[in-house]
C-alpha cells in the first residue's frame, strides 16, 4: 500500500509552522501522541516508583511499558533494555563497565565511519586500560565500510568491535551481521550504534548480531531519552559503578538515579506511533512495527533518489560519495561556499539543514573536510514531502546560478 504522507504529517503539529525539515538526523519533530503522553504524566498523579500506592505503581508500570515498547521496536528482550539520558552517556557507561576487565594488550576495533559517541569512549577507555585501538577505514571514493578488513582487524585479543548500523553523515549501512560474525568467532562483543538507523528501517538486533544496540528516541519522534538493548544474561556478568542502596537487578543496575517517567511514557507513545505509520499493518505491535517501518523505508527511499539525483544535477554541488543502498541521508557542498553559509542561506528560506561535522569527526577528518567546515546534511524523514525536496533543490539551483 502506498505510504499515506498526508496522514503521517497530520501527527506532527509542529509541521504547521511551515518549515522544510531536512534536519531529522539531528533530532526529529515530536509526534503528537508523544507530547500527550508526556503531558499526562506531568499533570497526573505519578510518584517515584513504589509498590505501596497507586501513583508509585504507575511509575513502575511506565518503566516496564517503555522496556516492552523498545524491545518490540528492536526485536529485543525487555529484560535487557536499559535507559539513559543519551546514547553518548549510555555508551560511556557500558564502555567503562566492559573495559573494567581489559588487560594491557587487549584490543578494541572502532570505525572512522562512526559518530564520535561510538568511537571516543572506546578510544579513551583503551588508553586507560593499556589496550590497543584498531581502526576500520571507510573507502573515501565509495563511502563503503569494507567488511573484509575486519578479518585482519579482529584477533584473539579483540574484546569489543564497535560499529554503526548507519552513518549519520552519509547514510552508509555497514554489513553489521558479517562484521558481528567475525567478532563473535573471536569471542569479542559487538556494540552497534543504531541512533541514525532506527527510524529508517525495521530493526532486529539478533539478526544484526548486536550484543549491544543503542538508540535515541529523539531521532524517532520521541523525547530526549536513549535506550540500549542487550541480552540480560550478558548484563548479569557486568557490574557498573552504582550507589549502594540502588537496585542491583538487571537492567536497573545500569540506570543511575531516578529516570524521567514523563520521557519514558513518551518513548512508549513514540514506539506505538511508529507502529501506526502503515494503517494497514496488523498483528502484534512488533509485527506492526516491522510492516510500518518497511513502508517508511520504501517511502523515504523514493524521495531520497529524487533528492540525490536532483543534487547531482546541480552544477556546483559536490556530494560526499556514498553507496546507493543507504539510509536517506546525504552530505554535500555548494561550490566554494562555506557549509555554514549554505546552511544559513537555506535557513533564511525556512529550510532546515545542518552544516558541520555532526560529530562524525573521524569521517570528515579523513575526508579532509573538517577544518573547512564539513558539509551540509539533508536527510529524509517519514514526514518529508516531494514538495519539500523540490523546494530545497530549487533553493540550491538558484544559489548555484548566482555564484556562477
Ligand atoms: C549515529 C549517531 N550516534 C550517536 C549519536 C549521539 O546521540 P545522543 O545525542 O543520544 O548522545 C548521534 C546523534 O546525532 C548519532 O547521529
Amino acid at each position: 500500500m502506498a505510504f499515506d504522507i498526508t496522514r503521517a504529517r497530520a501527527a506532527y503539529p509542529a509541521l504547521g509552522e511551515g518549515f522544510r525539515h531536512f534536519d531529522a538526523a539531528a533530532g526529529s519533530l515530536v509526534a503528537e501522541p508523544v507530547a500527550r503522553a508526556v503531558h499526562a504524566v506531568h499533570t497526573g498523579a505519578v510518584a517515584n516508583r513504589s509498590d505501596a500506592f497507586a501513583p508509585g505503581r504507575r511509575a513502575l508500570e511506565i518503566v516496564a511499558e517503555a522496556r516492552r515498547a523498545v524491545a518490540d521496536l528492536l526485536g529485543a528482550d525487555p529484560a535487557g533494555v536499559m535507559f539513559g539520558s543519551s546514547a553518548t552517556s549510555l555508551t560511556y557507561l557500558i564502555a567503562r563497565t566492559v573495559a573494567a576487565s581489559w588487560q594491557p594488550g587487549d584490543e578494541v576495533v572502532v570505525s572512522r565511519l562512526d559518530h564520535d559517541s561510538n568511537v571516543r569512549p572506546w578510544v579513551q577507555l583503551a588508553a586507560e586500560r593499556g589496550a590497543t585501538v584498531r581502526w576500520a577505514e571507510f573507502d573515501p571514493a565509495t563511502g563503503q565500510l569494507p567488511t573484509e578488513q575486519y578479518r585482519a582487524l579482529i584477533g584473539e585479543r579483540t574484546r569489543v568491535v564497535a560499529v554503526t548500523a548507519a552513518s549519520n553523515a552519509i547514510g552508509t549501512r555497514p554489513d553489521v551481521p558479517a562484521i558481528a560474525a567475525l567478532a563473535h568467532a573471536a569471542g569479542a562483543l559487538v556494540y552497534v550504534d543504531g541512533v541514525h538507523a532506527t527510524p529508517h528501517q525495521p530493526t532486529d538486533v539478533a539478526a544484526l548480531g548486536a550484543d549491544f544496540y543503542v538508540t535515541s528516541a529523539y531521532k524517532w519522534s520521541g523525547p530526549h531519552l536513549a535506550a540500549c538493548a542487550a541480552d540480560p544474561v550478558l548484563l548479569e556478568t557486568l557490574h557498573p559503578l552504582k550507589l549502594r542502596p540502588s537496585s542491583d537487578a538487571v537492567p536497573e543496575r545500569f540506570e543511575l538515579g531516578t529516570p524521567s517517567f514523563a520521557s519514558l511514557a513518551g518513548v512508549t507513545a513514540a514506539v506505538e506511533h511508529l507502529a501506526t505509520l502503515d494503517p494497514a499493518a496488523t498483528g502484534s505491535r512488533r509485527e506492526r512495527l516491522l510492516t510500518s517501518l518497511a513502508a517508511v523505508r520504501d517511502y523515504e527511499a523514493g524521495l531520497f533518489t529524487g533528492l540525490v539525483d536532483g543534487l547531482a544535477g546541480i552544477d556546483g554541488v559536490t556530494l560526499c560519495p556514498a553507496p546507493d543502498d543507504r539510509c536517506p541521508t546525504v552530505s554535500f557542498r555548494l561550490g566554494a561556499q562555506h557549509p555554514a553559509a549554505t546552511s544559513a542561506m537555506l535557513g533564511d528560506q525556512g529550510i532546515c539543514a545542518f552544516a558541520g561535522d555532526y560529530y562524525a569527526w573521524e569521517y570528515f577528518q579523513t575526508m579532509g573536510l573538517r577544518d573547512s567546515g564539513g558539509a551540509v546534511r539533508a536527510g529524509i524523514y517519514h514526514y518529508t514531502t516531494a514538495d519539500d525536496v523540490e523546494v530545497l533543490l530549487e533553493a540550491l539551483r538558484t544559489a548555484a546560478k548566482a555564484a556562477r
